[in-house]
């Protein structure tokens, strides 16, 4: 054991490692301040992963802030010369709010920014950088690449609304494919425009399984063909069994524009790496030329250094009830059927070593957390489950099963007042909010965990938002639907990552499911 092992931690070898690949490389080693005015980040709040900025005031009054990123520091505190290249990197910690609680996390990032006069082939050096910082990581790294402004194009040529690309955006990030119909009838989208997206939203693959798929993108979308270049430069460099072309990776086009990317190792459910060309936040702080740049998320790498092995088993999440009990049958119906199930009832994870399928049977409400954290591959959920939750998760097949609705409800003959503040009893606090934020009206949430109807008759609440199925609950207590929100359905869900390694297998799986009849609940 060399002396290097015992005196520093993974993190701290992998840093040491990443510092030594950029200086190698021609970037200049630079040193930030943990500390910048609130402003630059009240200015840029779309550039930032969360809007939630620690602040304090300093001896002089200023409000401060904990730096929640280094890309915007760099950019505003670097040297402006338009004819010159700056090549940057960076070991900096950032100061970021928890996904799913209100505490902040501290996370160290070495990365490198390249900003200024940039050619075609400074795009590539970061991306091949990008790539070995992850080998650096891992032996079997992935590096998802995708063409923001060829999305852009694609969606800005289908003429849509501004709402209505937003919609589309989202439909593409989440590679939601069955709720490309509505929008698309509705915005009254040409057929030609349909099939564009639809093929934006299933490419994945290789370099050269994709080629001929972006070239037809790139040609009947007018695009140009500076990502087809890219790509063959990345191919000729011997790049491509590392890298995953996919338009599902989105990011702000506010602010990113061009080649964006994102790394992953096996196991580990979010990105470890992720980077992009954001020429137009280069302009927005008063830059001219163009900048790019990625993050590796060292500090998270040490936390995980434990994680258990990758496995070769298709790891998916039950909701316990029926509806797990239903979309179970239909696994089995498709070949993916786990003998031991039908035995014995009470236990919670089920294997089939020789068809290597692992279930788990889990709370509704919790497919989503093991479905993002990638301790189940893919998940079955309902739509509003998944909705309430947030998790950034593929939403992949509409299972069309479990179909319910979710509405407001209030006791019979219950006319809302304007005038007051409407108090709105629910499980489901996200849905209920942003609903009611869409129509401007003035809520009070009482978040409730069941027999939610409770709420109305006693008096503690004016309406509810939940799901009726039957519509019999609402029914047997005096109740009746005042408006519709959305219509629920089971969905297959996908972690990012595990899309990555276990493509075929999730391919597969959908595949099967989706050539078996529609069933209800
Ligand atoms: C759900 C929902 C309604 C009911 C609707 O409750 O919250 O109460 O089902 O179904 P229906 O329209 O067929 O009557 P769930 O069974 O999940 O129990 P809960 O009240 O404990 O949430």
């Amino acid at each position: 054991m060399q002396i290097n092992d015992v005196l520093l931690s993974r993190s701290e070898r992998l840093v040491f490692q990443l510092k030594q690949l950029y200086l190698d490389n021609g970037f200049r080693s630079y040193r930030m301040s943990k500390f910048e005015e609130y402003d630059l980040y009240a200015e840029n709040k779309d550039f930032l992963v969360s809007d939630n900025v620690l602040t304090f005031t300093d001896t002089n009054g200023r409000l401060m802030a904990l730096k929640p990123d280094v890309t915007l520091s760099i950019i505003k505190n670097a040297r402006n010369e338009a004819d010159k290249k700056e090549k940057i990197f960076y070991n900096e910690n950032v100061y970021r709010a928890n996904r799913n609680s209100l505490s902040y996390r501290e996370i160290l990032q070495t990365g490198i920014e390249c900003f200024g006069k940039l050619e075609e082939k400074d795009i590539c050096e970061t991306i091949r950088l990008a790539i070995e910082s992850l080998r650096i990581v891992s032996d079997d790294p992935i590096l998802v690449l995708s063409d923001l402004s060829l999305s852009e194009t694609i969606i800005n040529r289908a003429g849509l609304r501004n709402e209505k690309q937003k919609e589309l955006f989202t439909i593409l990030k989440e590679k939601k494919i069955h709720e490309l119909e509505d929008p698309a009838t509705e915005s009254g989208l040409s057929e030609e425009a349909k099939g564009l997206l639809k093929k934006l939203i299933r490419c994945n693959g290789t370099i050269e399984e994709t080629i001929p798929w972006i070239e037809g993108l790139c040609t009947q979308s007018g695009y140009g063909d500076s990502f087809i270049r890219t790509l063959k430069t990345l191919q000729n460099e011997g790049l491509d069994r590392m890298i995953r072309i996919d338009f599902s990776l989105t990011d702000d086009i506010n602010y990113y524009n061009g080649i964006i990317f994102k790394g992953y190792i096996p196991s580990y459910p979010d990105p470890i790496l992720s980077g992009g060309q954001y020429d137009r936040l280069l302009k927005k702080m008063g830059r001219s030329g163009k900048a790019i740049g990625f993050a590796v998320y060292t500090g998270s790498l040490e936390t995980n250094a434990e994680k258990k092995d990758s496995d070769d088993y298709l790891n998916i999440a039950l909701p316990k009830g029926r509806l797990g009990e239903n979309v179970y049958k239909r696994f089995a119906k498709a070949g993916y059927d786990c003998p031991s199930m039908e035995e014995d009832s009470r236990k919670l994870i089920y294997e089939d070593a020789v068809k290597k399928i692992r279930f788990f049977w889990v709370k509704p409400t919790d497919v989503p957390v093991y479905v993002e954290r990638a301790s189940a591959d893919i998940g079955i959920a309902g739509s509003d489950v998944i909705r309430e939750s947030k998790a950034a998760v593929y939403e992949m097949l509409d299972l069309k099963t479990g179909l319910c609705r979710m509405a407001v409800a209030a006791k019979k003959g219950f006319e809302d007042d304007p005038g007051t503040t409407l108090r709105v009893a629910t499980k489901y606090p996200r849905i209920a909010e942003a609903y009611y934020q869409s129509q401007g009206r003035d809520i009070d949430i009482i978040e409730l965990n069941g027999s939610i109807e409770i709420a109305p008759i006693i008096g503690m609440s004016d309406v509810i938002v939940d799901i009726v199925e039957t519509g019999r609950t609402l029914k047997e207590n005096g109740l009746e639907i005042k408006e519709e929100i959305m219509p629920i359905s089971a969905r297959l869900i996908a972690n990012r990552s595990s899309y990555e390694y276990k493509k075929e297998l999730i391919d597969r799986l959908i595949s099967a499911l989706s050539e078996k009849k529609e069933e209800r609940a």
